[in-house]
């Protein structure tokens, strides 16, 4: 998507591959919305703590980066031993794999760039094909985001108070997003929409992410306090929720995505607004039969007892706002179950949650 600084517009992916120098580019988001970086990771080790620390984070973006990271690691073996080559992508493998729990994408993309890689016979050509896998997971992402835009654009119609959490915009997949990817495709087709964006606390990806690039793309916005949605529901202000997702059980439709969105979902369903989760394929998880199974991140209670921003000076600083001596308790994610979601809307259409399992030859399943 175009960003523009100082007056300049620039196209740019949120993960991409420098093949010359084997590194993975991110831009940094723990920054923005303050400043606007690009960094580089050197190895897949640091490409796998880029994710841990959230230098890049959203489902998608945090797929590709694992997929380029695999790629990665593979280039750097040298030797034309295969059985010591497929040990060391093994290893590789292990640790992106192992970078962030909860959403399934970076396990498909490495799966992806692996069954690849597979098809080679040589040591060389299996590097090659892993970084020809990785290139082509970043773009699916970004097609199947463009297919989720244009289903998604029938949901909105002029005058509408759209709602969202967290960021599940282009920031958080290569490019265009999956909850945003009807916004942008609606805004290009003429229509006038109002967004409220979640603040989305801890980490307030809603307050520094989402609104960023909604400002970046011109379109109409304003943050809420998380605890806000309700009472506006309550007035007939909003009339649509669009949340992503970092685990869409493909048997019984249930939606592991950023905390709160489960609060979010109940409030929809008791004022009878309409719940969509937007997901391009490899959000979909398809053995696990239960949500209860998901593996819910618990992240460091720092995010709760306190809050990043940047002080009167311009510097990036953490301020302690709970009481001293009080710890917390801190999950990342939670699960929305499918009687709560009025439609999944995936890059082939828009499905009931528990139409994804009849469908999942249709929706990229394999075994
Ligand atoms: O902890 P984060 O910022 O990685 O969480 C991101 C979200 O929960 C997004 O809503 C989710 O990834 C869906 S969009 C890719």
């Amino acid at each position: 998507m175009n960003v523009t600084l100082r007056g300049r517009t620039e196209a740019y992916r949120t993960v991409s591959f420098d093949a010359a120098a084997n590194s993975v580019c991110l831009i940094e988001q723990r920054l923005l919305p303050h400043e606007f970086k690009i960094v580089s990771t050197q190895d897949f080790r640091a490409t796998a703590r880029a994710i841990t620390d959230m230098v890049v984070r959203g489902a998608g973006a945090i797929g590709a980066t694992a997929a380029y990271g695999l790629a990665q690691g593979a280039r750097i073996f040298r030797g034309h031993d295969l059985v010591k080559f497929s040990a060391h992508v093994e290893r590789v493998y292990q640790t992106l794999a192992t970078a962030r729990p909860t959403a399934v994408d970076p396990v498909n993309a490495l799966n992806a760039v692996r069954r690849e890689m597979m098809r080679g016979e040589t040591v060389a050509e299996q590097q090659a094909l892993a970084l020809a896998a990785a290139e082509e997971f970043a773009n699916e992402d970004a097609r199947h985001c463009a297919e989720i835009g244009q289903h998604g654009a029938k949901l909105i119609r002029n005058g509408m108070n759209v709602l969202t959490h967290c960021n599940a915009g282009w920031l958080a997949f290569v490019d265009i997003g999956s909850a945003t990817a009807p916004l942008y495709a609606a805004q290009e087709q003429g229509k006038k929409f109002h967004v409220f964006c979640d603040e989305t606390r801890p980490r307030s990806q809603g307050a520094t992410l989402a609104a960023w690039e909604l400002a970046q793309q011109k379109v109409s916005h304003q943050i809420i306090a998380d605890n806000a949605a309700g009472h506006l529901m309550q007035r007939g202000e909003i009339d649509l929720v669009i949340v992503g997702s970092d685990r869409t059980l493909g048997r019984t439709g249930e939606v592991a995505n950023k905390i709160g969105t489960y609060t979010k979902a109940v409030l929809a369903a008791r004022h009878k607004i309409p719940l969509y989760v937007a997901i391009p394929l490899s959000t979909v998880d398809w053995k696990l039969k239960r949500g209860w199974d998901i593996p819910i991140e618990d992240r460091h209670e720092s995010e709760v007892l306190g809050a990043w921003g940047v002080n009167s000076l311009g510097k990036r600083d953490y301020v302690r706002v709970a009481n001293p001596t009080s710890g917390a308790r801190n999950p990342g994610f939670d699960v929305t179950p499918a009687e709560l979601i009025t439609g999944i809307i995936t890059p082939v259409g828009i499905f009931k949650p528990k139409e994804l399992w009849k469908r999942r030859h249709q929706l990229g399943f394999i075994n």
